[in-house]
């Protein structure tokens, strides 16, 4: 079987999953984690005859991805911020949103422009604070997690990219105490309430870890009234929290943080959708 004839197949197979568009960089993707060849060696060897066993990877990675796996999780990367980054099943697959919330913590801290103490709550595999350390290599960055299998893949992520970033292994809803005061937290924390998970995609309900999406919907703002409530302690003067947040929870962000004595500023995404937000302490202004 050629190439040519294996990416009609595959195609044909998965036209009802995706886009067309979106197919054509899936394929794209999934040969050259599996051949090993860019887009120009693509076209050279649409007719070269694969090996059976190349065949069979190609069968294995389909039927995952019929089964709604995402390719990040098949091919085992991801970008983010323009870097590669290691993914698996233990961290969430960084997203086009989070690179927004990263460009305004960058705005903030060139116009700053000190060395500045960030630390990233929720980190994942370790995006935001290792995106932060290549582009303010003056700034000490730390990520937390609760996942010891998540702070692995951001370590081996640091070290991929040589990035110099702490991390701490915590429970952040029950920890009252940390190492250090910041300058900056940021955090993208869990915060789709168990509810949704009716109406949300399979590729993230099945795939992506439990843990770093959903929260009680009974309390879906607690990782922000708890982070509002370290800040009090743990934010230098003039500090800054910076979150993600889910696109309709602006008004009630609004009105917690209001409450717990900040000044808050919403940012909306590409989308025009509220998604970001930065908040800061009244005493501290
Ligand atoms: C939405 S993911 C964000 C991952 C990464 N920062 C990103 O933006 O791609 C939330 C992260 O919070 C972590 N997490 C969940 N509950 C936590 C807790 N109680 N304390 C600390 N981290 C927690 C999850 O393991 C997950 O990595």
């Amino acid at each position: 079987m050629s190439l040519q004839e294996l990416k009609q197949d595959l195609k044909a197979t998965l036209a009802h999953q995706y886009e067309s568009i979106e197919l054509n960089s899936l394929m794209s993707m999934l040969i050259e984690f599996i051949m090993g060849w860019d887009q120009i060696k693509q076209v050279l060897n649409k007719d070269t005859d694969l090996a059976q066993e190349k065949i069979d990877e190609f069968q294995k990675a389909l039927k995952s991805l019929k089964e709604g796996m995402p390719i990040q999780y098949i091919i085992g990367k991801a970008w983010f911020m323009g870097q590669e980054y290691a993914v698996n099943e233990n961290v969430l697959i960084p997203r086009p949103e989070t690179e927004e919330l990263v460009d305004w913590i960058i705005e903030y801290a060139t116009i700053i422009n000190k060395p500045l103490q960030i630390l990233d709550i929720g980190t994942g595999s370790g995006c935001i604070p290792i995106a932060l350390k290549l582009a303010l290599p003056n700034c000490m960055l730390a990520g937390l997690d609760i996942s010891e299998t998540a702070l692995a893949t951001a370590t081996q992520n640091a070290n991929n990219l040589n990035a110099s970033v702490s991390w701490m292994q915590e429970d952040i809803l029950s920890t009252t105490y940390l190492p250090n005061t910041f300058d900056i937290i940021v955090s993208n924390p869990p915060y789709i309430p168990f509810k949704e998970n009716v109406n949300m995609q399979v590729q993230v309900k099945n795939f992506e870890p439990g843990i770093a999406l959903f929260v009680k919907d009974e309390d879906p703002l607690i990782f922000y009234r708890t982070i509002a409530r370290l800040g009090k302690q743990y934010l230098n003067p003039n500090g800054q929290l910076f979150f993600e947040m889910h696109y309709d929870q602006g008004k009630s962000l609004l009105a917690l943080f209001d409450e717990m004595g900040y000044h808050v500023e919403l940012r909306q995404d590409m989308f025009g959708k509220d998604r970001m937000l930065r908040a800061s302490l009244k005493r501290a202004v």
